[in-house]
């Protein structure tokens, strides 16, 4: 394995973007190339069979365009296939996901004694975030709900504004969320909606995103393994299995800078 080969980042679609722009803002040097599955989103809906399926598809393709180490940017993804990922890889690419360096941060956390989390379907019928606090920090108490409409309302471009901030106080008014100390946004688009989660409960909890956590977490591993990269050649490059022009504009929302998306037909 070589220094100056890619990350690879791979997501049900574009909300992936917002890891990416934190991996990018983080590791300059590194070249991304990321895969959105817009021909199979959203994976929130997805059964964990189905989006084991379409990941290993996706690390193939990734491993074909050479990456050093392969993230998965979508929390659905990481709570239905990372062991599935694992154990193909082999130990042979390290693999990274979304949850793992959030529920550590979470769980280092004392002051937090009850903690929210809020997902798509999948991710929380999953359990999967419970697990892995529990086996952390037993004492933790944790109270999850399944906030469907979030991740496509802010795709429509809904945050900010008076009807994404009805939709999430009805969503935060679920009784057993009253007397939390933090909340996990375990989904990738949920980074929009931070300042009106935390304006929601008066800046009273801890919100934890996994964004910085994550790309941390990649230099870290990059770091360990002495594969850190210090000096790009080539540009980034974001794949799409499907594309629409509006799939491009919505980029925008979650990237930093304009990003030119291309067409992969891998299921074809
Ligand atoms: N990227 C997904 C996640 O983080 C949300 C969108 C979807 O359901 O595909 O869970």
């Amino acid at each position: 394995m070589a220094r100056n080969q890619p990350i690879g980042i791979f997501d049900s679609g574009i909300g992936g973007l917002t890891v990416a722009n934190a991996v990018s803002g983080l590791l300059p040097e590194e070249e991304i190339i990321y895969f959105g599955d817009t021909a199979h989103l959203p994976y929130g809906d997805k059964s964990a069979e189905s989006i084991q399926h379409y990941s290993l598809r996706i690390t193939d393709f990734l491993l074909e365009k050479n990456c050093k180490l392969i993230l998965i940017a979508c929390n659905t993804a990481s709570a239905a296939a990372f062991e599935t990922v694992e154990k193909y890889l082999n130990g042979n690419v390290p693999l990274v996901n979304v949850i793992d360096p959030v529920v550590e941060a979470v769980a280092a956390d004392l002051s937090i004694r009850k903690i929210g989390i809020i997902g798509t379907k999948g991710t929380i019928k999953s359990g999967v975030y419970e697990q892995k606090l529990k086996a952390l920090r037993p004492d933790l108490e944790t109270v999850a709900l399944a906030t469907a409409l979030l991740a496509s309302m802010i795709e429509a471009g809904f945050y900010n504004n008076s009807v994404s901030q009805a939709v999430i106080n009805s969503y935060l008014a679920y009784p057993d969320f009253s007397d939390i100390q933090g909340m996990i946004m375990a989904c990738t688009h949920y980074p929009l909606i931070e300042k009106e989660v935390a304006s929601y409960f008066n800046q009273r909890i801890k919100i934890f995103n996994s964004n910085n956590l994550v790309a941390n977490r990649v230099k870290k591993t990059l770091e360990q393994l002495d594969l850190l990269n210090d000096a790009r050649q080539n540009p980034h490059h974001f794949y799409v299995s499907d594309f629409t022009e509006s799939f491009e504009q919505t980029t925008k929302i979650f990237f930093q800078g304009e990003i030119h998306l291309e067409h992969s037909p891998i299921w074809e």
